[in-house]
């Protein structure tokens, strides 16, 4: 795992956006997994400035949201279907139906877990996929316990989790899902590339965990540890317990210069 710590969380989504940019360049077509929350919207503003200024393209790109809430009205702002197209996917040129959230409107569910994972694989597996952490080390809607090998499935979200979004939903409690459809961490684990990206203080524990802890259910985000190409992108409020930091700013001052995050 390398561990990126930047001033400024622009410098991160900076490279982060980088990191996208060059892989749709060596591979247009490519698969990019795409996250909600505040953590990437630097990491789109970026990907829009690259596509209006440098020609940046994604019309032969494709996208799979990690999560979606269940059980919102089909036109709610804050679906993450209607997130990710306000903050990215209608800002680039993404060709029709080209990006996918799990369907949290399906009758039948276990059908629609399943068609995702379909979805994915039939993509070609997801190239790079952005993630950001929830204060208790959630990644997606993987609450503490999920299994490492879960798949794309429900689930219900703990009391911290809806408090947190609550902030979307005019800080009205009552009007966040109880219920979401998230790729499992399994399913995160095949993608290609993750790229884990928090900022402040508030995750701060959440990171050292994930980065130092041991690789446990209870916090979901250590599962990047399993994985054989994880970027973890922290601002310095968020990399404060981390007891390697230093080590880690050194390996990065010394990448070789051809050698990306
Ligand atoms: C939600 C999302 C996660 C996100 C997390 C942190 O639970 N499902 O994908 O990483 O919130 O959100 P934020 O980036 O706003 O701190």
């Amino acid at each position: 795992m390398e561990v990126v710590i930047v001033d400024s969380p622009a410098a991160g989504a900076e490279i982060a956006a980088r990191a996208i940019a060059e892989l749709l360049t060596t591979k247009p077509a490519a698969v990019l997994g795409l996250a909600t929350g505040s953590t990437p919207l630097g990491v789109y503003d970026a990907l829009v400035r690259m596509h209006q200024q440098d020609g940046l393209s994604f019309a032969s790109a494709r996208g799979f949201a990690l999560d979606e809430y269940v059980g919102l009205d089909v036109d709610h702002p804050e679906s993450y279907r209607a997130v990710l197209q306000r903050e990215i996917v209608g800002r680039v040129d993404f060709a029709a139906g080209a990006v996918r959230t799990p369907d949290g409107w399906a009758e039948d569910v276990p059908a629609a877990c399943a068609g995702y994972e379909r979805a994915i694989s039939e993509a070609g597996g997801i190239d790079l996929q952005l993630l950001g952490i929830g204060g208790d080390g959630h990644i997606g809607f993987n609450e503490p316990s999920s299994s490492l090998a879960s798949r794309t499935r429900v689930k219900t979200l703990t009391l911290a989790t809806r408090q947190a979004n609550a902030r979307f939903f005019h800080d009205d409690l009552g009007a966040v899902p109880k219920h979401v459809l998230t790729q499992g961490i399994g399913t995160i684990l095949k993608a290609r590339h993750l790229v884990l990206l928090a900022w402040g203080t508030q995750k701060a524990h959440a990171v050292a965990q994930a980065v130092e802890g041991s690789v446990r259910a209870m916090m979901p985000a250590s599962a990047l540890q399993l994985h054989q190409h994880a970027t973890v992108i922290v601002d310095e409020a968020a990399a404060a317990n981390l007891t390697q930091a230093d080590y880690y700013r050194y390996v990065y001052l010394n990448k070789p210069a051809w050698q990306g995050i």
